[in-house]
Parts: structure tokens; C-alpha cells; sequence
């Protein structure tokens, strides 16, 4: 395995991707301490909700108070999903300094879940983008469904190419590119970023997998050996998207750490604290927590202490 990166930047997902498809309602004050925690244990991304519809997604419907009452880090930085004008509106209104825009790369998707094809969501955020950057905020952008669709099954690697460009040339910082519902394999992967990496530098690049076949750590080393150092994980595991049917946790940021920190790579993230967060939301669901890493602690079978020295 050749890995040339040295350290890996993690995005959490958990307190969006993460919650966002929970069917019971979460009082806001846990995922207000959740995400505090989740800023203890040295995540310096954390995605805090998302002002979509709340008719849509019921379970994001708190997110300016969410965001209005963590105990902001300095060095932590608190995206939020905005899918049109309206929804970055009420961010700045809430005072949200990072947000993320999303599209995919398959357009009955986009359709199901934004109302809008391709073509019709970049247009919608052209203006977004622009007040955004008036008001002084990052923007990162989402390619959804770029190793598969739920509907339309197999996706073209030259269109995630073409959406993954638009959305750069719109002005994201970063794209982050997904597999939605968990269908990708290594060699897939590879493929893909290939393609991209002809046009794109791998340091605006990061990879968002879903683990409902158990093959997202897989994919990452795949994604690593091709120089992305970017990932996007959820605590515990969590996730889901209520309008990709069949899609489950994503890659349990516990199981990325364990990994890396086995790697000898730098994260800053301590395994024993981010255990400490997934058990504060935890209780407040009605499943357990799909992520290994944690489960065999619960299980007791490994100290919540990890060997690692990133403590
Ligand atoms: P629509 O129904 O076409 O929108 O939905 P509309 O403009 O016709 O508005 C309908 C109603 O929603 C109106 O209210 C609007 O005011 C309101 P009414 O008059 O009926 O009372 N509305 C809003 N309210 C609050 N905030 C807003 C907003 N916009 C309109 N921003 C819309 C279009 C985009 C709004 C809707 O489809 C939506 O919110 N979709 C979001 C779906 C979603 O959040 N999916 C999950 C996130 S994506 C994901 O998980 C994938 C990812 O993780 C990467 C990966 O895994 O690949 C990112
Ligand atoms: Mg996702």
C-alpha cells in the first residue's frame, strides 16, 4: 500500500447526516452537547444541521437554535446544508459562517430530494453562492450519488466530473463526493478519482462514504492511495438520507480514527472522547449505534482508551 498523505482531515457529519434521518425527535439541548463533545474530542469540522425545508427533513427543523447555542470553539468550524436562498437566509439570520450546498450526480435523485434536476439545483445556487461570499462565508459543495443511484443504478464517472467542476466553478471550496447509498467498491473508487484527480486537485477533493455494505474503510485506503486527505464520518456510525431508499450509516468516524491512528497519520482527534460523544447521543435513539469501534467497547472488548498516542 503506497499512502504519500501525513495527515487526514476529518469532516463530522454526524449531528447532519447523522441525525437527519432519526425517526424519533431529539431535544435540541442533546444535539447542543452532543456537538460540544464532539469539538472536545478535536473534530475541527462539524456539521451542525441544515436549514432545508422542515417539512422535508422534521428532524433538522432546530437547527438555528442548535446553532445559536453551541459553545462555539474558535477552532472549530460549524457548517450547515442550505438548498436555496431561503435556507441561507435563515443561516445568516442564525449566524452561520460555513455552509454547504449539495446536488448529485444522478438527476431522479436530485429530483427526490431537492425537487430540482442537476441543471435546475446549480442554477438555483448561483445567487446563493454570491450572497454567501458577500457575507464573508465558506461554501463547500456535494455531489451526491457519484458511485450509484438508488433509482437510476449505475452512474457515469464523467458526470460526477462535470457536476464535481460546476460546483468549483460556482465557488466551493471543496467538494465533497458521495456514495450515498454505500454501493462503491475500492477499485470503483479509484477509478473515479482518477478521473477527477485529471482535472481537480486532490486538496479540494473529499470523499463522503456510506458504509451500508461494509466497504467504506476499504474505500478510504483506496482514496488515500490516490492522495485525497479529506473524509467525511459520522460518530457512531449514524446516517442515513430519507430520500435515498436503502441508505444506512455512514462510515463510522471511531472506525476511520482507529484506522489512521493505527496508520501512524494525524487526525488530533481522541479516540476516548469521540466514544464519550457518541454515548451522549446515543440514548436518545431508538437503535444502537451501528459503528465497530464502538460497539466493542460497549462491548468491552477493547479499553475505550485507545494505544494511540493522539489522545
Ligand atoms: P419544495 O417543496 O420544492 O420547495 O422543496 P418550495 O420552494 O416549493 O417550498 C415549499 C415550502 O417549503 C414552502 O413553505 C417554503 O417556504 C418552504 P410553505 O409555503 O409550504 O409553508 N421552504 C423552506 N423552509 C425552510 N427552509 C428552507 C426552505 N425552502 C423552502 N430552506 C427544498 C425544495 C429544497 C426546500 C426541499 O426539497 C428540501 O428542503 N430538501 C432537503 C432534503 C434533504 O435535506 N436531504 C438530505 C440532505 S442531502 C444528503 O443527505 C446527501 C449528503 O449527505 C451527501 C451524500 O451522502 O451523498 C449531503
Ligand atoms: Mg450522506
Amino acid at each position: 500500500m503506497k499512502i504519500s498523505i501525513d495527515s487526514v482531515k476529518v469532516v463530522e457529519v454526524g449531528p447532519r447526516d447523522g441525525l437527519q434521518n432519526e425517526k424519533v425527535t431529539i431535544p435540541t439541548d442533546a444535539k447542543i452537547d452532543y456537538i460540544t463533545a464532539l469539538g472536545d474530542a478535536g473534530l475541527r469540522v462539524i456539521e451542525a444541521g441544515a436549514f432545508v425545508s422542515p417539512k422535508w427533513v422534521p428532524q433538522m427543523a432546530d437547527t438555528a437554535e442548535v446553532y445559536r447555542n453551541i459553545p462555539k470553539d474558535p477552532g472549530v468550524e460549524y457548517p450547515v446544508l442550505v438548498p436555496n436562498i431561503k435556507g441561507l437566509e435563515r443561516a445568516i439570520e442564525a449566524g452561520v459562517t460555513s455552509i454547504a450546498i449539495f446536488t448529485a450526480a444522478s438527476d431522479t435523485f436530485s429530483q427526490r430530494n431537492i425537487n430540482m434536476t442537476i441543471d435546475e439545483s446549480l442554477a438555483n445556487y448561483v445567487p446563493v453562492v454570491a450572497r454567501a461570499r458577500e457575507e464573508g462565508i465558506r461554501v463547500r459543495g456535494y455531489v451526491s450519488t457519484a458511485f450509484g443511484c438508488p433509482y437510476e443504478g449505475e452512474v457515469a464517472p464523467e458526470k460526477v466530473l462535470e457536476v464535481v467542476a460546476r460546483l468549483l466553478d460556482l465557488g466551493c471550496y471543496e467538494v465533497s463526493v458521495g456514495d450515498t447509498i454505500g454501493v462503491g467498491t475500492p477499485m470503483q473508487v479509484q477509478g473515479v478519482i482518477g478521473i477527477l484527480l485529471q482535472v481537480v486537485p486532490a486538496t479540494r477533493l473529499a470523499m463522503h462514504f456510506h458504509d451500508t455494505r461494509g466497504t467504506a474503510l476499504a474505500n478510504t485506503l483506496a482514496a488515500m492511495e490516490m492522495g485525497i486527505g479529506t473524509f467525511d464520518a459520522s460518530s457512531g456510525g449514524l446516517g442515513g438520507c430519507p430520500y435515498a431508499p436503502g441508505a444506512s450509516g455512514n462510515l463510522a468516524t471511531e472506525d476511520l480514527i482507529y484506522m489512521l491512528d493505527g496508520m501512524g497519520l494525524e487526525t488530533g482527534v481522541s479516540l476516548t472522547k469521540l466514544v464519550a460523544a457518541s454515548s451522549i447521543i446515543a440514548p436518545y435513539l431508538d437503535h444502537p449505534l451501528p459503528g465497530r469501534y464502538l460497539q466493542a467497547c460497549t462491548r468491552g472488548q477493547v479499553p475505550a482508551t485507545s494505544s494511540s498516542s493522539v489522545q
